[in-house]
């Protein structure tokens, strides 16, 4: 299995506040279906709460993906995907259900991310060059001694899309 994570972050590796994005950015969005349509996507309890509620209830899977959301709350249940307790039992899940050349995505949040840094394989890193001082989520420092650049794709800003992006891919060195 190939382990990834897909993030987009600002100049100061700022990735949310108070449960929501920074930015509405519709050529985010394009780029995070598109890479991850059709694979299964891991997420943090927060952040599977921050994209919307199921019948009045928090937490809302992303179609067409298989979802896995990781908590340390027991009574945490959903019918709607798949829910594991530990890191263990993460990876242990993905052992017995993965090929080994399928792709999982870690998509957020900020803890998440930390927790998975350091056993990515590759890192789908969309920068967004501006800055917010409010953010209270952060993205982990990307150590470029242990990751290379391998793809690069930058968009100008326009009427729809109020910042510069760039689109980096990076491969553990
Ligand atoms: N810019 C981006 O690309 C991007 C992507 C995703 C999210 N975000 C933003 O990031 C923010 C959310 O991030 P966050 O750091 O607050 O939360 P998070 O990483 O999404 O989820 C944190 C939760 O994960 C669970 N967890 C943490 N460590 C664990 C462990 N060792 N084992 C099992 N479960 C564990 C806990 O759930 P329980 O509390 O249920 O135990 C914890 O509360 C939001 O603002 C969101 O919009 C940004």
């Amino acid at each position: 299995m190939i382990l990834s994570i897909i993030s987009a972050i600002a100049n100061n590796n700022e990735i949310g506040r108070k449960n929501e994005l920074l930015w509405d950015l519709p050529i985010d969005m394009k780029h995070f279906k598109e890479t991850t349509s059709g694979h299964t996507v891991i997420m943090g309890q927060k952040t599977f709460e921050s994209l919307g509620t199921t019948d009045g209830v928090l937490g809302r899977p992303l179609p067409n993906r298989r979802n896995i959301v990781i908590t340390l709350d027991k009574e945490f249940k959903r019918n709607d995907c798949e829910v594991v307790y530990s890191i263990d039992e993460l990876e242990s899940r993905l052992k017995e259900t993965m090929e080994d050349d399928e792709e999982a995505f870690i998509i957020g949040g900020g803890q998440i991310y930390k927790l998975f840094i350091d056993k990515a394989d590759r890192l789908y890193i969309t920068h967004v060059d501006a800055e917010f001082p409010n953010a209270d989520t952060f993205f982990p420092t990307i150590d470029m001694d242990k990751w290379k650049v391998v793809k690069e794709d930058k968009h100008e800003k326009d009427e729809k899309n109020i910042y510069n992006v760039n689109f980096v891919t990076y491969e553990r060195k």
